[in-house]
């Protein structure tokens, strides 16, 4: 018999699950024991990422960038498993690389769309569930841009350095729920 695993018994949810950073993490936390659930807008690739990963993943397509596709995710991984993942780690995030001059607003928009408000949709949808049930932990992937400015790079400072403030904020908050923030370098 193989022993126990930390996760063995619990639900995470990561978005940006399809690729990179965020496949990592589900991965992880699959061979710690957890069913994960995985999030990301490409299906094909979400698919794929599930099928590697195996029985313990399960795809949800979802666009990130729109309330109520958030709204809608979280009432369908909480019917699915019955209950709000024990874990929900806010992943998803684009990088566009550019100063302000030449940044098209189109990609302003969608970066502090998606790194920045779709963490407060995921709080906002998951929050009452956890707080409700007792215990429960949201994670946000941050970056050292939120203590550090780029100038080539307009699109993407503003949201990591607002998340880590949102963080604090809600950390203060529910006592029976866990925040935190993991700040990553780009490498
Ligand atoms: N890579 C680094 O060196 C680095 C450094 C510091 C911080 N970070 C942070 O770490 C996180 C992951 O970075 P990464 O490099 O692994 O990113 P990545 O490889 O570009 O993957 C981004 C993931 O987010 C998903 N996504 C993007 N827009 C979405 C939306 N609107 N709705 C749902 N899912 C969406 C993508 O799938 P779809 O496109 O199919 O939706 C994909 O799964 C980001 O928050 C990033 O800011 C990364």
């Amino acid at each position: 018999m193989s022993p126990a695993r930390a996760l063995d018994g619990r639900v995470a949810l990561v978005t940006g699950a399809s690729r990179g950073i965020g496949r990592a993490i589900a991965e992880a936390l699959a061979q710690a024991g957890a069913r994960v659930a995985l999030v990301a807008r490409g299906a094909e690739a979400l698919a794929a990422t599930a099928r590697h990963i195996g029985d313990a993943a399960t795809a949800f397509s979802a666009d990130l960038a729109v309330p109520a596709d958030v709204a809608a995710l979280a009432d369908a991984v909480s019917a699915h498993y019955g209950d709000a993942p024990d874990l929900v780690i806010a992943n998803a995030g684009l990088f566009h690389v550019a100063p302000a001059r030449e940044l098209d607003p189109a990609a302003f928009t969608a970066t502090v769309q998606v790194n920045l408000i779709a963490p407060f949709l995921l709080a906002r949808a998951f929050l009452p569930r956890l707080t409700t049930r007792g215990h429960g932990h949201l994670v946000t992937i941050g970056s050292i841009a939120d203590r550090a400015i780029f100038a080539e790079n307009a699109a993407y400072v503003l949201a990591p350095e607002a998340v880590a403030d949102a963080v604090m904020w809600v950390a203060t908050r529910p006592a029976a729920v866990n925040v935190d923030e993991l700040r990553l370098t780009r490498s």
